[in-house]
């Protein structure tokens, strides 16, 4: 029987009194059960270690959201070994036992999303759209790839003359290490599994230390879904330890990576490093930031431009990678916008996500975080006019007020150097052309989208305005499984487009046979 055709998941609206209240409530019950303790998962057993990784709340440090036995080389090594041998039954798994598992797991997510939307806004310190929005992007990757390996299970077609029959399929890789960031801590780690998982590879997963406990919950997911002990692993630990001991290791086939432009470019040297022993050229499937653009016509709705730009740059405090850190405005309608900007940008509201109050913009992630976007933010007042913001509170979480910077010269560093966070640089250009030549001065090329009812400038920048997700009069953020597929050029990554229909081959390869007849 055909599965349905893909939609994406709801988004859930907070102006409804009910789901308010709803989600009210999955926060309190979560509150109930912080600060458990949570193993490591190697070939389905649990494996508790003294040494252990602190989650925190990051809007409110004293509350533990859990304590994560954390793994070391030697439980990488025990893990390798299990996904290494999992691996031989695995592969030859029915691809269609494989994308039921994925559809039950969505199921299961479906049913207990408040909980996990909750869980994220303590976890991630999500507001509560950004949650909801993280979780729905998790089930989405779970229905869509399941469909997507249903689809690529037999192959394609290929030529065969009267005496032979040609055949040409897909086979798995081999054991993939997936390594996740904390932003998407739901979504994109999720996403990244079971990808690997449904096409018939074993996994290492080894998600973001400041965010694992969401992980372990993806595992009891699956876990109860069906999926088979063994076959994905879970070892959360420290990126410098586990992940460079995992990203050597001559049995890992592949590595599927999303975070940081210096920890990506890290992988990507040391995976094409050939270990003794090593019997093939390691696979690196490699996402990572951003410094994306809004560019802003003359002949332009400039309430819808400003709106993109506030939303797109704040929204999850800027902690996206697709989020706008730049906004390029044509001179003649650039103080308009620059005003307007300022003035939506003054009425946000900045505080613990947990309040019953909905609030639009949570902390940073971490003092780390904090620490950098502040000395950012000492940097941008050198390069530019503070408008908004420029102030930051770490005394109970990490709060960061949103802050514009204007008249800022493109090559300025809050221009060029991805900042991660809850700060957006505005600037001019003397016509259109100019406006693309700046959106295209960085070493990036993830996201970008242009303001502008001229139609010969939307063709223009169709071919001139180079990242991997291109949008017309709307923000930069909010890619969809299945509709908008995601992945950036140049140091953005290796333009995977996660939630697109060439992603699951990315963990596999082509085989041919030939039979003579
Ligand atoms: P990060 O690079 O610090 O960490 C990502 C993961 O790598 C974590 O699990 C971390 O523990 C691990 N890690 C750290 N050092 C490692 C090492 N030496 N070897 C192996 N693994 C190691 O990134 P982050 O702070 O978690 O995430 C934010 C970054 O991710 C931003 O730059 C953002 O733009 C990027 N990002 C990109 C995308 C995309 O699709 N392009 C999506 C989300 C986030
Ligand atoms: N799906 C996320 C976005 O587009 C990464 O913002």
């Amino acid at each position: 029987m055909a599965v349905v055709p893909y939609k994406h998941e709801p988004f859930t609206d907070f102006s409804v009194e009910e789901n308010k209240q709803a989600i009210r409530e999955a926060i309190k019950q979560v509150e109930a059960d912080l600060g458990g303790e949570y193993p490591l998962i190697i070939g389905g057993e649990r494996i508790t270690t003294e040494d252990k990784i602190v989650s925190v709340n990051p809007a409110n440090k004293k509350e533990i959201i859990g304590y994560v036995s954390k793994a070391n080389k030697e439980l990488a090594e025990k893990a390798m070994k299990v996904a290494d041998e999992t691996f031989e039954t695995w592969r030859k798994s029915d691809p269609k036992f494989r994308a039921d598992i994925l559809f039950r797991a969505a199921a299961i997510v479906r049913r207990r999303k408040l909980e996990f939307t909750a869980h994220l806004i303590k976890e991630g310190g999500k507001p509560w759209k950004e949650a909801d929005a993280d979780v729905a992007e998790g089930i989405d990757f779970m229905e869509y790839y399941g469909r997507q390996m249903l689809k690529i299970k037999d192959g394609a077609e290929v030529n065969s003359r009267p005496i032979e029959h040609n055949q040409f399929h897909y086979i798995p890789l081999g054991v993939g290490v997936v390594i996740s960031p904390w932003n998407f801590l739901f979504a994109i780690m999720t996403g990244t599994t079971v990808a690997a998982m449904v096409t018939g590879n074993t996994v290492l997963l080894k998600p973001a230390s400041t965010t694992p406990v969401i992980a372990y919950k993806l595992m009891e997911v699956l876990e109860e879904a069906g999926m088979p002990k063994g076959v994905i692993n879970y070892i959360p630990g420290p990126g410098s330890e586990v992940g460079d001991y995992l990203v050597d290791h001559p049995r890992t086939r592949f590595v599927s990576f999303t975070g940081s432009r210096d920890v990506g470019t890290r992988i990507f040297e040391r995976a094409a490093v050939v270990q003794d022993g090593q019997k093939w050229l390691k696979r690196t499937i490699i996402e990572m930031g951003g410094k994306d653009t809004i560019v802003v016509d003359k002949e332009a709705d400039l309430e819808l431009a400003a709106e993109s730009i506030v939303q797109s740059a704040f929204g999850f405090s800027g902690q996206k990678c697709s989020a706008c850190s730049r906004a390029v405005i044509h001179e003649d309608v650039y103080d308009q916008v620059k005003d307007r900007v300022a003035a939506l940008t003054k009425k946000l509201t900045v505080g613990n996500t947990s309040d019953p109050s909905n609030i639009f913009m949570g902390p940073v992630i971490d003092q780390g975080a904090y620490d950098k976007i502040m000395s950012y933010i000492e940097i941008g007042k050198k390069e530019g006019e503070l408008l908004v913001g420029g102030t930051g509170e770490d005394s109970k979480g990490w709060f960061i007020n949103p802050t514009v910077f204007a008249d800022v010269d493109p090559e300025a560093r809050i221009m060029q150097e991805e900042i991660f966070g809850p700060v957006v640089a505005l600037t001019k250009a003397k016509d259109f052309d100019h406006a693309i030549e700046i959106a295209n001065n960085t070493d990036y090329g993830l996201t970008g989208a242009v303001i502008t009812n001229n139609r010969v400038h939307l063709e223009q920048a169709r071919e001139d305005f180079h990242v991997g997700n291109l949008y017309f009069n709307r923000g930069c953020t909010a890619a969809i499984v299945g509709y908008q597929p995601f992945g950036g050029f140049n140091m953005s990554g290796t333009d995977s487009k996660a939630g697109g229909p060439d992603y699951l081959i990315q963990h596999m390869q082509g085989k041919t046979t030939s039979e003579m007849l």
